[in-house]
Parts: structure tokens; C-alpha cells; sequence
């Protein structure tokens, strides 16, 4: 659980719009070392625009984004990941024909030298034992050799998620990690978070799932309409008329 702990990651005032749509409209937060902060807010409210602009995939208009107290402003999202920044998608990245053991292998080795390197080096470039450390932590063992496509949904974002750790980030940003999950393996994705957390992984966190974020989140962002309405913990958060407002008033 979070004190007051070093700043890892500094976000400040993101504005991005599309045409006429202003998604975020100067968002600034922090997110804390060994903590785990959730973000949410109605559907369409700039969560996924957000994450993006942070982490490279989108140019914001404008806002700074600092890691460890570095401009990290405008870097490419290759750039990020080797500064310490990992990520899942909304959507799943897993790559179906190929086994989670390959899957694992393929986003460690993402991060390692040249397309080139990739190609013609030993083929596991010494991250084999990486792979078996998330495979283990993930309790994905028992599913290593099989195709990601033959996975249940629940399993395949966990593979994801567990992909997201292989850059050794240190922090991963996660958006919507309980979506679609059945209540057997969300238990399981809540689990694997708040371990890695306990082990010092610092993650932020977008949610749609209320229950899932009030229980895994130290400290939560509320977003409505672009900007910032409140953070707080989730006491704070689920008490608040203005949260309660921009749920039912959506
Ligand atoms: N690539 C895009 N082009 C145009 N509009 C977009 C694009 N991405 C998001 N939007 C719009 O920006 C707003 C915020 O979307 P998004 O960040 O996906 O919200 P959330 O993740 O909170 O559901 C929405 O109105 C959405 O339609
Ligand atoms: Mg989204």
C-alpha cells in the first residue's frame, strides 16, 4: 500500500483532441512507486485517449509526460517501453498460433536490439528464464506449450497482462484488465495484480469494473467528460456525489 513514496511518473495537463471531440481536456496526475492507481470514468470520458497519449501511441496536443523526473514528452512508444513503461492493450495483443511460452518470448525480445539481432542471434537472447519467472508468477505453467488461440478469454488476458511485464517496466499501464473476464478468472487477474504489486510493481490501471477497481486500487482517478473530477481512494470515490452524478448523468 501507498505512502508517501517516490513519484514515478509525472502527467501533466494532456489535452488531445479529434476534430470537434476534446477527449482529454488538461488532465494532470501522478502516479506513485509501488502503487496501483485506478482510472475510470463513464464510457467515452478519454480514458483510452489518455493512456495513448502518455504512452506514445497518440501525440498529444499538448501536456507533458515525465518518468523518474525525465521529459518523457512526445517519445515513441518503442522509446517508452526501454525507459520503463509497459502496457496491455483495451484489446488483446496475444498472437493466437503461437504458444504462451512463444508469446512471452516474442514481447521480451521486442525490447532487445534490432529486428536484425532478433533474427539471427540465439534464438531466446537469454530471456528463457525471464519467461519462466512471469510463467511462474502467472501460474500459467500448466498452459506453456499450448496455442494462446486454444486459451480461455480470461487466460489470454492474462497472458497479456504477463506480456506487458516482460520489457521489465517500472510501471505497467493496464486498460481494462477485468473486461470480458468470467468471476472465476477475474478473481485470478485480481490475484496475479496484487501480487505483483506486493512484489513492488507499480501499475496504473484503467477499469470499467467499479467492484474490481475498488478493491485492487490505492488511489483512483476519476475522469468525466476530459478532465480530472476527483481522486481519491475508494471510499472517497464511491461517496462522492460528483462520481455518483457522472455515472447515472451519462
Ligand atoms: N481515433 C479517434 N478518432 C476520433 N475520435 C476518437 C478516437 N479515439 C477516441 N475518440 C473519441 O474520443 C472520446 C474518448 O474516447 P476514449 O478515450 O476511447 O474513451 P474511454 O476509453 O474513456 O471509453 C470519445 O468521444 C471517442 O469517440
Ligand atoms: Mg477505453
Amino acid at each position: 500500500m501507498s505512502q508517501a513514496r517516490k513519484k514515478v511518473l509525472e502527467v501533466r495537463d494532456i489535452h488531445k483532441s479529434f476534430g470537434f471531440v476534446k477527449a482529454n481536456r488538461g488532465i494532470s496526475f501522478d502516479v506513485y512507486e509501488g502503487e496501483i492507481l485506478g482510472v475510470i470514468g463513464p464510457n467515452g470520458c478519454g480514458k483510452t485517449t489518455l493512456f495513448n497519449c502518455i504512452l506514445g501511441q497518440l501525440k498529444a496536443d499538448s501536456g507533458t509526460v515525465s518518468l523518474n523526473g525525465q521529459d518523457v514528452t512526445g517519445q515513441k512508444p518503442a522509446q517508452l517501453a526501454k525507459a520503463g513503461l509497459g502496457r496491455t492493450f483495451q484489446l488483446l495483443q496475444v498472437f493466437d498460433s503461437m504458444t504462451v511460452e512463444e508469446n512471452l518470448l516474442t514481447a521480451a525480445q521486442a525490447h532487445v536490439g534490432s529486428i536484425f539481432s532478433r533474427l539471427f542471434m540465439q534464438p531466446d537472447l537469454g530471456k528463457m528464464d525471464d519467461v519462466n519467472r512471469v510463467i511462474e508468477a502467472f501460474r500459467l505453467g500448466h498452459l506453456a506449450k499450448e496455442d494462446a488461440g486454444s486459451l480461455s478469454y480470461g487466460q489470454q488476458k492474462l497472458l497479456d497482462i504477463a506480456m506487458g511485464l516482460m520489457s521489465n517496466p517500472q510501471i505497467v499501464f493496464l486498460d481494462e484488465p477485468a473486461g470480458g473476464v468470467n468471476l472465476s478468472m477475474l478473481a485470478d487477474v485480481k490475484s496475479r495484480l496484487l501480487e505483483l504489486n506486493e512484489a513492488g510493481m507499480t501499475f496504473a490501471v484503467i477499469e470499467h469494473n467499479m467492484e474490481f477497481i475498488f478493491e485492487v486500487a490505492d488511489r483512483i482517478v476519476v475522469i468525466a467528460e476530459g478532465e480530472v473530477l476527483m481522486v481519491g481512494t475508494a471510499d472517497e470515490v464511491r461517496n462522492d456525489p460528483k462520481v455518483i452524478e457522472a455515472y447515472l448523468g451519462h
